[in-house]
């Protein structure tokens, strides 16, 4: 009796292990919320890039750019151009005014600030903000000011403080600088702080209507590439032409394709079969939960049954 039922626990075990194999769901998702995702993006640990996974993450169906500066909304990839555009809550734009620290990107991510990326600094100090101050001068007292901001810039100084929340502030125009340094500097940094300036704004297109801030797409665009070639991976391609998602895996971070059906093959997902991965025999992954209580719920069964 006592044998019978260690053979039942021990076959329904083995029938939830290959079944949960079956149906545990592909780890790397192609979709973070109404976001597509593509290489080099992914959706968690061991999904996409290791270069960029731990910049760009899905939690709870949101895409998110971390920097050391705070946590930024994707807000769209537009992936033949190799952008990514990002929004800051903490930014200001024509609808609405707000402190902000500024943004920084990390020196080590593998992104750069495309050239549509505008940023304007608002209500910066004219007597004590470096930007207006000529480099190598030593006599404040005595040199011409010479802002180290785009004149050419100008027109969208007054635009911006055009508009009304910004227009209620009451600000000289002399306090709008419309900021150069297309990589914010050897530190990728535009610490606001240290700029003397309250806020920010950062915008990518003017939507046509270069006279109407309104309209303007505010937020921040950056560039990416695959690799120093900027050649897309020829192993991703296939796997991803074949529904499976780029991910990595081992202490090499090698290249795998997670495929549908949740198995990881080193090719695509064409030829799917449950031969080419290894059995697993300790649970891992939230996936496996549904493999823990399964049993669970049998072992109850068969010790309340007798
Ligand atoms: C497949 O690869 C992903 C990403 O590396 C990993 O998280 C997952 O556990 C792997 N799945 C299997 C069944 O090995
Ligand atoms: C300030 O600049 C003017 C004109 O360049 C010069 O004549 C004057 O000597 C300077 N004064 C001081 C204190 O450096």
């Amino acid at each position: 009796m006592k044998l019978k039922h260690s053979c039942v626990i021990l076959l329904s075990f083995l029938t939830f292990i290959t079944l949960s194999s079956l149906i545990a769901s592909q780890t790397c998702k192609s979709s973070c919320g109404k976001i597509p995702i593509k290489y080099p993006f992914g959706t968690g640990l061991g999904c996409g890039d290791p270069r960029f996974q731990q910049y760009v993450t899905c939690n709870q169906e949101k895409l998110t750019l971390t920097t050391h500066t705070g946590c930024y909304p994707v807000t769209t990839i537009d992936y033949s151009g190799q952008v990514i555009y990002i929004s800051d809550p903490s930014m200001s734009t024509c609808a609405c005014t707000q402190p902000s620290k500024g943004f920084g990107l990390d020196w080590d991510a593998p992104f750069s600030f495309d050239d549509d990326t505008v940023f304007t600094l608002l209500d910066c100090s004219t007597t004590s903000s470096p930007i207006y101050r000529t480099s190598g001068a030593y006599d404040d007292s005595n040199t011409t000011v010479i802002p180290q901001c785009d004149r050419t810039g100008a027109p969208i100084c007054s635009f911006l403080y055009s508009c009304r929340a910004i227009s209620l502030l009451n600000l000289p125009i002399s306090t709008c600088c419309v900021y150069t340094p297309v990589d914010l500097g050897p530190s990728f940094e535009m610490d606001l702080q240290k700029l003397q300036c309250a806020s920010y704004s950062g915008f990518y297109s003017f939507n046509g209507q270069e006279s109407n801030p309104y309209n303007w797409k505010y937020g921040i665009a950056l560039k990416y590439k695959f690799n120093v070639y900027n050649d897309y991976p020829s192993s991703c391609a296939n796997c991803e032409r074949s529904n499976g998602v780029c991910g990595y895996d081992g202490v090499y971070n090698t290249f795998v394709c997670n495929c549908p059906g949740g198995l990881n093959t080193t090719s695509d997902c064409f030829f799917e079969s449950p031969f080419n991965h290894s059995p697993r025999l300790l649970p891992r992954h939230t996936a496996d939960n549904f493999l823990i209580y399964s049993v669970a719920y049998f072992l109850v069964r068969v010790f309340f049954k007798n």
